[in-house]
């Protein structure tokens, strides 16, 4: 009887995740450089459910970024200021019960132009200080090594991480943090959605087309994950070598795809979608590149440099868990007029069996028991879901947020998680997304909301930043102390 009863884990790590370009703010104090993230200005008219022609900047985008200094336009430069309350957003993460926090490290903080020969120690102090107050509270560090915030410097120069170059100021910045938090930190993710190069390549790798050869830009991109998953291995190697029993995972975009029909071209064109969402992960999990890739990269006439050694190096250093982001699924179709509608940087053909989100996001809490026994039976390797939630417009009536939606969400999620976990996914821990309300990635909007916490500024960044507790917080609050047996 008790084998049949799905429970969560004893240790399993419910926590809470956020990004530095999103949420710390300060994009210019105690030595910090501009990164890829400070350039990225809010458009108030722009279509949020197709935004990703936004995220891809020309030379008089970055100019007028460096040269206007308007924070109020480029609203990743404020965040919600965790720069300077990070004491207060701990404590309310504590009071959650949070046993783990996801945080990401600014690397322009701590080389400002990417290529310094010594770190900048105000940056260093600062996430000392962070994981040191994590630690008082007995949350558990897990951080993100690049997470749309690379220096600004290094895709100027370099066209990003289309030089190889760039790995060795990766290794270098990565190595100064090991060093550094080996003490407080040991779990590490090296990059958030790596998959995300072909999507949104400026913020991702400081790729910009406009710098690539004529029809190069594939070629480019193609080359700068290549240079991606060299320096991925290559600090998964010094991590392990640093800070003895320290854990490194790859982090991806779960993408998971249904075919809208059972037409045998749809299905085809569905098996092509999902091997190249596992495409990434099939690299830093198994140490190679899947043979199916290598070919379809032949057939469409594009060459990767490799560097003797290149390919020991991916064979020898593989991550020790596969971590992922999961908000909704899509579907694939052949039909040319079938309906497309939007989700994470994607477009997908709308499944008529799903709702979506204010933003179109469809959502489908049984595509998350899909996604995690597809990856733990691809890899069998310890999952962790770093990213899942739902983006909603929040209403404060009498200081209070009703957002029974956002319940539902994560219920739903959960309740399909453990079910996973009851047919044998080993799954370490999750930590839902923008757990307090933070900039969006995408749209770089405030008022798309994914909070327990809801934060008191607007789009133009009105607002007097205050914290207020919404009621999923006392909801999530409950599941965390009753290790998800209480989902009511
Ligand atoms: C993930 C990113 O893709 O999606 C996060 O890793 C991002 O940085 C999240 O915030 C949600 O996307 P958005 O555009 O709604 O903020």
């Amino acid at each position: 009887m008790k084998q049949n009863t799905p429970v969560f884990p004893q240790n399993f790590l419910w926590g809470a995740a956020i990004a530095a370009n999103q949420a710390e703010g300060a994009w210019n104090v105690a030595g910090k450089g501009p990164s890829v993230a400070d350039t990225i200005a809010h458009k108030p008219n722009m279509d949020v459910k197709d935004y990703s022609g936004h995220m891809a900047l020309t030379d008089e985008n970055i100019r007028d970024a460096l040269n206007g200094l308007n924070d109020q336009k480029y609203p990743k430069r404020r965040g919600i200021d965790f720069y300077h309350r990070y004491k207060e957003d701990l404590a309310l993460f504590a009071e959650m019960g949070t046993k783990v926090l996801r945080v990401s490290i600014a690397w322009s903080r701590i080389f400002p132009q990417g290529e310094e020969q010594q770190p900048n120690e105000a940056g260093l102090q600062f996430y000392e200080d962070l994981f040191s107050e994590m630690r008082k509270h007995n949350i558990e560090p897990l951080v993100t090594l690049s997470h749309y915030e690379m220096p600004l410097q290094l895709s100027e120069k370099y066209n990003g991480w289309v030089h190889r170059n760039v790995v060795d100021a990766f290794v270098r910045y990565c190595n100064a943090c090991f060093h550094r938090y080996k003490d407080l930190v040991r779990f590490w993710l090296t990059f958030n959605e790596i998959d995300s190069i072909h999507r949104h390549p400026f913020t991702t790798a400081g790729i910009r087309e406009e710098k690539c050869a004529p029809g190069q830009a594939q070629q480019d991109i193609y080359q700068g994950l290549h240079h991606q998953f060299i320096a991925s291995a290559l600090v998964t190697r010094d991590c392990h070598a640093i800070i003895p029993g320290s854990q490194v995972g790859c982090m991806l975009t779960k993408l998971t795809t249904y075919s809208r029909t059972c037409h045998p071209d749809d299905v085809q064109a569905t098996l092509k979608k999902n091997l190249e969402n596992y495409f990434y992960a099939d690299v830093q999990v198994n140490g190679a590149y899947p043979p199916l890739i290598l070919r379809d990269l032949e057939l469409r006439g594009i060459h990767i440099e490799m560097q003797p050694g290149d390919l020991d190096i991916l064979r020898n250093h593989t991550v020790d868990f596969v971590s992922f982001s999961y908000y909704m699924s899509l579907t694939e179709s052949t039909q040319p007029d079938a309906e497309r509608i939007p989700g994470n940087t994607v477009l997908g053909v709308k499944n008529p069996y799903l709702p979506a989100s204010e933003w179109g996001w469809q959502i489908d809490p049984v595509g998350l028991k899909i996604s995690l026994l597809e990856l733990y039976d691809r890899y069998q390797k310890p999952l962790f879901i770093v990213e899942n939630g739902l983006g909603a417009k929040d209403e404060v009536v009498d200081g209070k947020v009703h957002d029974s939606y956002r319940i539902d969400y994560f219920r739903s999620h959960f309740a399909q998680m453990l079910a996973a976990i009851h047919e044998g996914v080993e799954l370490m821990g999750f930590t839902s997304w923008g757990t307090i309300d933070i900039i969006s990635a995408g749209t770089s909007q405030m008022s798309k909301r994914y909070g327990f916490i809801y934060v008191d500024q607007d789009d133009n960044g009105n607002g007097s930043l205050a914290r207020l507790r919404k009621d999923s917080f006392w909801w999530y609050q409950k599941v965390i102390a009753t290790n998800g047996s209480d989902l009511s």
